[in-house]
Formats: C-alpha cells, sequence, structure tokens
C-alpha cells in the first residue's frame, strides 16, 4: 500500500480528524507552499486548526533569508516543548528553507529531540512517507536530499482566503546574488507549464478569487530553458486574456530581466495593477557588483523611468539592504539619493544578515552593527518623508481598493491598485469585497477613505 493510504488508515482508527497547524515564516511564496502542506495533511484526513495547542500536527514552515527569521522559528520550536510533554504524541515537523540547510537537521537533533519530522523545500510530496514513519517509529525522519527539477504539482491547496490568492509560477533561482540563501535551499530555476498556471487562475476566478498574485524567487526568469520557450510577459498576456473579474500582481521580479516588453504588457491590460515591487538592493554600482545583481544605479533609473513613462504614476516599491559587508557612507548616501530619485512608495528594508554558505559571507565587514543600525534610521526616516510627500498625490482621487483585514482601531483596511494601503471606518462586512474609495486623508503609512456607493 502506498505511505498516503497507510497513513490515512492510522489517523481514521481516532475518534475524531486529528488537527494539523501549518505555521509558515518568510515569503509569499513559502505562504503558498504552506496552504499545500495543509491541503496535504487534509487529504490525509486531518483537519486544520488556527489554535497550536490543539494541534495533533504542527508543521513550521521555515524561512532563512536571515539569521532573525531562523533565530525565530528556534524560539518557536522551544515554545512547543511544553505542548509535546502535555500530549507525547504530538508530531512536530520542521519544513522550508530553514529546514533545507544540512546544519538545522544537526541541532535538532542535538538540542530539540522532541522534533519528529525535518523535510526540504525539495520533499513536500515525501511528507506522506516521513509521517508513517513518524507513526510507526520513534526517532528523526529527515528527507532534505535535492530534487532537480522537482515541481510540487498535483498536491491540493488550502488556501487562507478564498478572495485573494498566491499562484506560484516557478521556483527556484539562479542568480546567486552574493548574500543570498535562497539558490541553496530551493534549487536552480524551473518554470510550471503555462496551462496548469492558466487552468489554477481560470478555477480561482470561477470560485470569485479577486486578486491573484503570481509567485516565484525571480517571476521575470519565468520559462527560460523549457521547450515552449514562453516568456514571462507572453504569460501575462494569457492571464490578462482569461475571462473573470479579478486583478493580477507579481512578485519579485529582477531589474536584470524586467524588459520593456514587460512593462509595455502591463500598460496594455486590463488585469495587471499599477504597481511594481522592482528589488533595488543598493544604490552603489560598486556594492550592486559586490553583490552580483548584474545592473547599475543607472541601469535601475532607466528601467523605473521607461515604466513610469508608459504607465503615468505607476506606484514602486523596493528592497534594500543596508550595511552589505564593505558598504561605506559614500555607497549608503548613493542608496539615499537613488531613493529620492525614484520617490518609491514603499521600501522593504534590511540590515546585512551572513548567511553561510554565500559568497558575502566570507567578505570582509569592517563596519559595526552599531553604524548599520544607524544608517537603517537615516533611511527609514527619508523613505518616511517620501511616502508621506509621494502619498499626497493620491488626495481626492478614487482607488480600487481590496478589504482584507481589519485595523487595530477597528479601521477596515485593504490594498489599491497600486498597492497603497487603505483605511475605511468601521465595516466588517467589507472583507473580501473590491470597492471605490475616495482618498480623504494621508497617514504615512496609509490612506484613509470613504467607500462609493
Ligand atoms: N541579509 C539581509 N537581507 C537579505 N535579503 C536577502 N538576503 C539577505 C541577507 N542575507 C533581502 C533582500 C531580498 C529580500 C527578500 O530579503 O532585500 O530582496
Ligand atoms: Fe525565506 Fe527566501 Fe525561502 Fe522565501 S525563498 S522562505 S524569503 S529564504
Amino acid at each position: 500500500m502506498e505511505y498516503g493510504s497507510l497513513v490515512k488508515e492510522i489517523f481514521a482508527q481516532r475518534e475524531t480528524p486529528p488537527l494539523c497547524h501549518v505555521r509558515s515564516y518568510g515569503c509569499q511564496q513559502n505562504v503558498n507552499d504552506g496552504e499545500r502542506i495543509a491541503g496535504l495533511l487534509c487529504e490525509l484526513g486531518c483537519a486544520v486548526t488556527d489554535d497550536i495547542t490543539l494541534a495533533d500536527v504542527i508543521i513550521l514552515n521555515t524561512c532563512a533569508v536571515r539569521e532573525s527569521a531562523e533565530m525565530r522559528v528556534y524560539g518557536n520550536i522551544g515554545e512547543l516543548k511544553h505542548l509535546k510533554e502535555q500530549n507525547p504524541s504530538l508530531i512536530i515537523g520542521l519544513c522550508g528553507c530553514m529546514a533545507q540547510e544540512p546544519q538545522t537537521a544537526e541541532r535538532i537533533r542535538a538540542s530539540y529531540r522532541y522534533v519528529d519530522i525535518i523535510f526540504g523545500t525539495f520533499a513536500l510530496k515525501e511528507l506522506p512517507r516521513l509521517l508513517y514513519e513518524t507513526l510507526t517509529r520513534k526517532g528523526l525522519a529527515v528527507d532534505i536530499s535535492e530534487r532537480e527539477n522537482e515541481c510540487p504539482e498535483d498536491i491540493p491547496l488550502v488556501r487562507t482566503d478564498s478572495f485573494k490568492a498566491g499562484v506560484s509560477i516557478m521556483y527556484g533561482c539562479n542568480n546567486f546574488c552574493s548574500y543570498c540563501i535562497v539558490p541553496y535551499v530551493r534549487g536552480r530555476e524551473r518554470s510550471r507549464v503555462p496551462e496548469r498556471i492558466l487552468d489554477e487562475i481560470g478555477e480561482l476566478s470561477r470560485n470569485g478569487c479577486k486578486e491573484i498574485m503570481l509567485l516565484g524567487q525571480n517571476v521575470n526568469s519565468y520559462g527560460k530553458g523549457t521547450k515552449e520557450n514562453l516568456n514571462f510577459p507572453e504569460l501575462l498576456r494569457r492571464i490578462d486574456r482569461t475571462e473573470g473579474d479579478f486583478r493580477v500582481r507579481f512578485m519579485s521580479p529582477h531589474p536584470k530581466d524586467a524588459t520593456k516588453e514587460l512593462f509595455d504588457v502591463m500598460a496594455q491590460s486590463r488585469k495587471l495593477c499599477r504597481s511594481i515591487h522592482l528589488p533595488l538592493q543598493s544604490g552603489s554600482d560598486r556594492i550592486l557588483k559586490a553583490m552580483n545583481r548584474g545592473y547599475t544605479a543607472e541601469k535601475y533609473l532607466d528601467i523605473v523611468n521607461y515604466a513610469r513613462s508608459v504607465m503615468p504614476g505607476l506606484s514602486v516599491t523596493t528592497d534594500i539592504i543596508v550595511g552589505f559587508p564593505g558598504e561605506t557612507e559614500a555607497d549608503f548616501e548613493q542608496t539615499l539619493g537613488i531613493m529620492k530619485s525614484v520617490k518609491f512608495d514603499n521600501i522593504f528594508s534590511f540590515i546585512y544578515s551572513p548567511r553561510k554558505g554565500t559568497k558575502a559571507a566570507l567578505m570582509d565587514d569592517p563596519v559595526t552593527y552599531g553604524e548599520k543600525a544607524e544608517r537603517m534610521n537615516r533611511l527609514l526616516g527619508l523613505q518616511r518623508e517620501i511616502t508621506t510627500e509621494s502619498y499626497k498625490r493620491f488626495l481626492g482621487r478614487e482607488l480600487f481598493v481590496l478589504f482584507d483585514s481589519t485595523y487595530k482601531d477597528g479601521s477596515v483596511c485593504g490594498k489599491s491598485d497600486e498597492n497603497i494601503n487603505v483605511l475605511v471606518k468601521n465595516d466588517e462586512l467589507l472583507i473580501g469585497t473590491m470597492r471605490r474609495v475616495r482618498v480623504t486623508e494621508t497617514k504615512g503609512w496609509a490612506v484613509i477613505g470613504e467607500v462609493l456607493p
């Protein structure tokens, strides 16, 4: 019998279905993997619980991009010890990017002996076997082997929301930016076949989904090396022709593969949002070269200028790393300079975190953490000014907003086509709906508005 059926049989012997809880850390693609893991567990007979203390199977789906993400996971594993003591049959699994790093299994074996399963990013489909091993014998079940061309197709998803969804279009990364662990833990690029992507999107649309986020570590490398040779802009054209009333975003593109064709397609499309998240990382050519990014600051500016020439008012957000090894004050000031020229609507900024196995981890890094933190504060201060100023352009305008959450003051929160946070007063019934909103005020990180009839 195959492992799935064996596990199902064991679970079916329980009075009630075992409850599973999957906690995903890190990027949207990881969250999407987490939805697949929950789908697999449900196929095996589990039911999902939001309450970790009630779970019979807990899976921590981890991120390895910075040390802080890993420390959080170790902290959370530590907190699970008492749950295991209360319920010795609890199954604890660790998966995702950090699980793929070889040193993780060693550390878990040595210090967290109550963990039952470790599986890497290539081994989602092995979960039934690993569960079976755990259910039938004690000891850690591990699968962190790399599998070329592995795409987690044919795994059902339990989606967090019905009105917005992530759709993975490609996996892995070939870029080897010198700071980044991703190519080591997610392997080489492989693209899903377009028909599967279009089918998934068609089904989501028929089920009322209003926003689709195309996911990949490097989305605009989509299609490279496949026999169809269908590139990312062509995939977008086909998605745009799909029936249904939904909008489309993608994350993350790489500037070196951001072609004019891509922006032309965005400009002509009906469904693609007028916003782009285009990671810059640094404004210094010297640092960009050491990062192996494959573009200069000037090239990045050219790309943004072209994009805005075909989509006036395009909203651009970015990622920036502060304190890459050898970053001088002058390098850092060039980053501030490009921020002033582009006027990003928002930035996600990170202090450089050395990752074992990457090239940058071996580079000299004379700048102290204190100095890096001080640079980070200056960068955040500048971005606050830019955001405050640039959000004024929305005053009095109508935005299309998909509401998805409540804010602590009771307002309902959503995102506009431009990917701007929009708050409106008190109406929970708005969640999951797309509305026209007139902007009446701006608020630093968001704009405030009124829903139009
Ligand atoms: N240290 C700090 N930030 C990093 N990122 C990736 N690797 C590192 C690292 N080692 C950031 C980049 C990337 C985002 C997802 O995380 O800015 O775009
Ligand atoms: Fe984190 Fe990168 Fe893995 Fe996403 S792909 S979970 S950001 S390490």
